[in-house]
């Protein structure tokens, strides 16, 4: 790691002036979000996919404030120098500004998060921005395929692929932008349409699926270990297979239980000499 700073905002905006590709994995727990932290990336986002691949859910609607809170407080006690990015729920900030504007500042305040992301770029989403930065509380945006509107959307498809969608997106980025957000994540948008936006904004894009040109990327921890095995995303690379690393290890354990292999002499607690004798004479 060159640069021991910890990130800000303004390191971001930086960061894609100079064209110097912005990193950011999400995270869930303490060591995960240590060792990504150790290895200098720029921004660890507590992602609502946290109802998918460490709850289970079948999708992310059904996640909590308290279970996003819970676990962005885990991961922030890890980190140390990236920022860490807490998303907010489905309908923690849908319904009006005031409930949006409370419950970011419970990421801030209670999780020690140093922004928040929301997805959507209608224009109650647009007031909900502003009135956060305006706040004091960064945000970054969510558009393109934005899960929490999977229903309304009908699937995870890949959006913005004409010139229409693509300029709708478009509106809505700089209209994100104009509200202050800091940046903007773009999921499953056809690369020429994803450069189009990244080179008609100001602040940084962070692609999920968007191709080579955003100002950074970002993936789930999770697909990036090989760690969820329900779904594999065409645009998440695996660089581990930690769920088949976890399953040759509790298969070796069983086996070692099995056939008293495990534990041997050098992983026992013994009594000393003295206590012994005395616990062979007990009746
Ligand atoms: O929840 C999440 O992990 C996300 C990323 C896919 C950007 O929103």
């Amino acid at each position: 790691m060159s640069d021991l700073k910890p990130i800000t905002v303004n390191k971001l905006l930086k960061y894609k002036k100079l064209g110097r590709k912005i990193t950011a994995l999400t995270a869930y727990d303490y060591s995960t979000a240590k060792a990504i932290d150790k290895n200098g990336i720029d921004f660890v986002l507590v992602g609502d996919s946290l109802a998918m691949v460490a709850l289970g859910h079948e999708n992310t609607l059904s996640v909590t404030m308290e279970e996003m809170l819970h676990h962005t407080k885990a991961v922030k006690r890890a980190v140390k120098r990236a920022m860490v990015v807490a998303d907010m729920p489905f309908m923690s900030y849908q319904s009006d500004e005031k409930t949006a504007l409370l419950n970011a500042s419970r990421f801030i305040k209670e999780a020690g998060a140093n922004a928040i992301k929301l997805e959507g770029g209608y224009e109650h989403i647009i007031n909900c921005i502003k009135k956060c930065v305006e706040s004091g509380i960064p945000v970054l945006g969510h558009l393109g395929f934005t899960p929490q509107f999977l229903h309304t959307i009908g699937g995870y498809n890949v959006q913005g692929k004409n010139v229409e969608t693509t300029k709708k997106i478009m509106e809505q980025a700089k209209e994100i932008e104009n509200a202050g957000a800091f940046g903007i994540v773009l999921e499953m948008v056809p690369e020429e349409s994803a450069k189009y936006i990244t080179e008609n904004l100001s602040i940084p894009t962070i692609g999920i699926g968007a191709g080579r040109y955003c100002s950074g990327q970002i993936l789930v921890i999770d697909d990036v270990l090989g760690k969820y095995q329900d779904f594999s995303p065409k645009f998440a690379r695996k660089y581990a297979d930690i769920g088949k690393i976890t399953e040759k290890a509790v298969s070796d354990y069983i086996e070692d239980v099995i056939s008293s292999k495990f534990p041997t002499e050098k992983e026992i607690f013994t009594l000393n000499e003295e206590e012994r004798k005395k616990l062979e004479n007990l009746d």
